[in-house]
């Protein structure tokens, strides 16, 4: 088939990753897809600092790179409100289909974008935007879309969890573990989005809005971050078999005037016994509660470049597959790739 073209808007932790599955599994994705999946160029702030990537690709005008008829679909890595949401939305005006990370965006502006998704047909994809690899928004949004989901509740902040964990298990210092948290491409590039509890509220609005089928902004969650986590309450919370984890819960709720949902982020001491208590370093784990399917928990990897490069080029495998025939699922030329061995055979 016709290549689908992407632009890549940011190269930094997770653009990097996305580059290199891009190009790593081009012939798979090829198979997959239908048609090459090719990159058309990426946009970034300083380009000699990019050695990483193809010169040719590059470029600073971002917006006339997502405006150009040689592009089908935007990815967004840069982050941030500011231009990422203006040329989303031009991008989706002139009808090519978006993928983002963003989750600040969408949780602030996810209504303007979806109605100029809407405007014009394209996709807008975001599954990396929440607890990074993990499959959870397809899930809320697809798989579970005829139960009646009851609440969502678990750690979707990797920084916050890497740094509790790591004070809970070697007693390193929190400007310690948030440095490390920042080495490692986990934190934002404010963290005090992650420490503040902000980046988990732009989540929890996410998972609210899908779960429930409401419009929740960021502005609607409750939010308290880890900032007044201290060593010594981490201490307290051990000695009493407990411990302290950063929790996002989103949850029907009943009032004398009726049914609403209430949505908060703040740190809580949960028994060692429960399974989020084992969710340490940057990992991520939700459970969903609906009325038929009952209790169901996601786990993961919830930060870092190629967790999030994951989740993003499966987004952009489905919006290349929507292009190519329309979402009828794979074709039987994807499965052309290995071949079954016998057992025994290595
Ligand atoms: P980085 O800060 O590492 O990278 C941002 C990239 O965007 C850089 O390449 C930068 O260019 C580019 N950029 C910034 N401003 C502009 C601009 N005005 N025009 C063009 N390019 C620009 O961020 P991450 O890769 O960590 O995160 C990207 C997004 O993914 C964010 O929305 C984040 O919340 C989200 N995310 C991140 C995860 C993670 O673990 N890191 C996990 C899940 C989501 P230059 O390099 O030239 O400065
Ligand atoms: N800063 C975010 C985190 C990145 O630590 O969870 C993943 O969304």
């Amino acid at each position: 088939g016709k290549p689908i073209r992407v632009a890549l808007l940011g190269c930094g932790t997770v653009g990097t990753e996305v580059v290199r599955l891009l190009i790593d599994q081009a012939a798979d994705l090829t198979a997959r897809v239908g048609a090459p999946v090719e990159l058309a160029g990426i946009a970034v702030r300083k380009p000699n600092k990019h050695r990483e990537v193809p010169a040719e690709l590059l470029t600073t005008d971002a917006e006339a790179l997502v405006t150009t008829d040689d592009v089908d679909v935007v990815v967004e890595v840069i982050g941030g409100i500011e231009p990422a949401r203006a040329l989303l939305l031009s991008a989706l005006r002139a009808g090519k289909s978006v993928v983002t990370a963003n989750k600040a965006l969408l949780a602030e502006h996810s209504a303007e974008l979806f109605e100029a998704a809407d405007g014009s047909g394209a996709d807008l994809y975001f599954e990396a935007a929440v607890a990074g690899a993990i499959p959870l928004l397809r899930p809320l949004r697809e798989s579970l879309a005829g139960d009646r989901i009851t609440r969502v509740m678990g750690i979707v902040n990797g920084t916050t969890n890497f740094i509790l964990s790591g004070m809970d298990s070697t007693g390193a210092s929190y400007a310690e573990t948030l440095e490390e948290a920042t080495r490692l491409g986990y934190a934002e590039a404010d963290p005090t989005a992650d420490v503040d509890g902000f980046d988990a509220a732009s989540k929890a609005a996410i998972l609210a809005s899908l779960a429930f089928h409401s419009r929740v902004t960021a502005a609607d969650v409750h939010r308290e971050g880890i900032a007044s986590v201290s060593a010594a309450d981490i201490a307290a919370a051990k000695a009493l078999g407990r411990t302290v984890k950063l929790l996002a819960i989103c949850e029907r709720v009943t009032h004398d005037d009726g049914e609403g949902i209430s949505v908060r982020v703040h740190p809580a001491m949960i028994p060692t016994s429960h399974p989020l208590a084992s969710v340490h370093g940057a990992f991520n784990a939700v459970f969903v509660e609906a009325d038929a399917a009952g209790e169901m928990m996601f786990y993961g990897q919830g930060a870092g470049g190629a967790p999030t490069a994951s989740a993003v080029l499966g987004d952009l495998v489905a919006v290349a597959r929507n292009r190519t025939h329309r979402g009828r699922g794979p074709r039987e030329s994807a499965y052309a790739g290995l071949p079954v061995r016998p057992m025994g055979q290595t």
